[in-house]
């Protein structure tokens, strides 16, 4: 029996990264994301190429440097289009450029990219053809493991075979299928069961291929597990929500016991700096506060946290109507949290329980 070709580990993935989330993981988020890990690699929200070659580049594009490594992700299905926009991503500085092969909303649908290209392979592989000859980076595609009634592995494996044989080597797979007509985005993101084991399966058959799982995946125990599996892991819902999870993906994932230990304060003082700029340059405290709303999760005082910002970072600035809130905000609720959870020390040395 002929031996199984080596896994090959291209440098240019990450073992962890942040999904790409539309309306979530913008600028802002991904520099919060960025202060709690060095090592995962964030992705920006799907831009189409329509609008990157139309659009506000600096709004649809700009970033900070801190962001790296960072990835653009692309929505749209004309080659030519999808080459234009990928090489201009190259110009701004992303690191990657992906292919939305994964989006089931009816826009996405109507423009006939996103999921729907699942049916269409050739097509797929042609954008691919066409990206990579325009950009240097490496251009990678996010897509499911099938759609509607073409689900089947043999569907699958014929998908990933001829998208790779256009040169594409890294494949992050939403392991659940999508049902285009009928559910929603979100219960497409919930619905359809996920199927760990056909990703895993492909990695075996595709040793050549970077695999990178997505869906469901909660915890960083869980994430270390499928790392025996696949060469990479994107969390989604679960690094929004629960972001703190992200602070030990640096030691627990990437190994690097370099990686500063972060305490959520300082952190949040990170952002209370960030948001002071951003106010400063005419932005708003609620382009930014609403991403951190989930650091204390689970926490003692995590509610209150949440109800603090939620109540302050719009409207008028406490003590000063006539300016807008600042990052004083994020500094006052982190402020309560500590107090919250002094008490309850209190009250527990007080009732001698450790
Ligand atoms: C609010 C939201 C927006 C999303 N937008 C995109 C998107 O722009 N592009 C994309 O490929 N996937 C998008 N997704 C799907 C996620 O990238 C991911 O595949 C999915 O949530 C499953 O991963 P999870 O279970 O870790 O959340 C979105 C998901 C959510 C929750």
């Amino acid at each position: 029996m002929a031996d199984k070709p080596e896994k090959i580990i291209n440098p240019n993935i990450s073992l962890f990264s942040v999904a790409p989330m539309m309306d979530w993981t913008d600028r802002h988020c991904r520099y919060f994301h960025r202060a709690l890990t060095r090592h995962a690699r964030l992705y920006t929200e799907m831009v189409t190429a329509e609008a990157v070659l139309h659009g506000n580049r600096e709004r649809l594009l700009g970033f900070d440097p801190v962001e790296h490594p960072l990835a653009l992700q692309l929505g749209g299905s004309d080659p030519a289009k999808l080459a234009d926009a990928a090489e201009i991503g190259a110009i701004w500085g992303y690191d990657e450029i992906n292919l939305n092969v994964g989006c089931p909303s009816d826009r996405v649908q109507g423009g006939n990219f996103g999921a729907c290209l699942m049916a269409d392979p050739c097509l797929v592989a042609r954008c691919i053809e066409a990206m990579r000859r325009a950009v240097a980076v490496p251009v990678t595609v996010k897509c499911r493991i099938g759609i509607d009634d073409q689900d089947t592995e043999a569907d699958f494996q014929r998908f990933i075979d001829t998208v790779a044989g256009a040169g594409c080597t890294t494949f992050i797979v939403h392991a659940r299928k999508a049902w285009l007509a009928g559910l929603s985005p979100k219960e497409n993101r919930e619905v359809p069961p996920l199927d760990y084991d056909r990703v895993h399966r492909l990695k075996d058959a595709r040793p050549d291929l970077q695999i990178i799982i997505n869906g469901g995946i909660a915890t960083i125990a869980q994430a270390r597990a499928h790392l025996g599996h696949v060469d990479g892991v994107m969390l989604g819902r679960a690094a929004y929500q629960t972001p703190w999870l992200l602070a030990d993906v640096d030691r627990a994932i990437a190994g690097d016991d370099t990686a500063p230990s972060l305490c959520r304060s300082a952190v949040l003082e990170t952002m209370a700096t960030y948001a002071d700029a951003h106010i400063e340059a005419g932005g708003r405290l609620n382009n930014i506060a609403r991403h951190v709303l989930g650091l204390f999760h689970g926490e003692p005082g995590g509610r209150l946290f949440r109800r603090y910002i939620s109540e302050h970072a719009t409207g008028p600035r406490a003590g000063d109507p006539t300016a807008p809130p600042s990052g004083d905000v994020l500094r006052e609720a982190a402020r309560l949290v500590a107090e919250t959870q002094a008490a309850m020390q209190q009250r527990r040395d007080l009732a001698g329980v450790d």
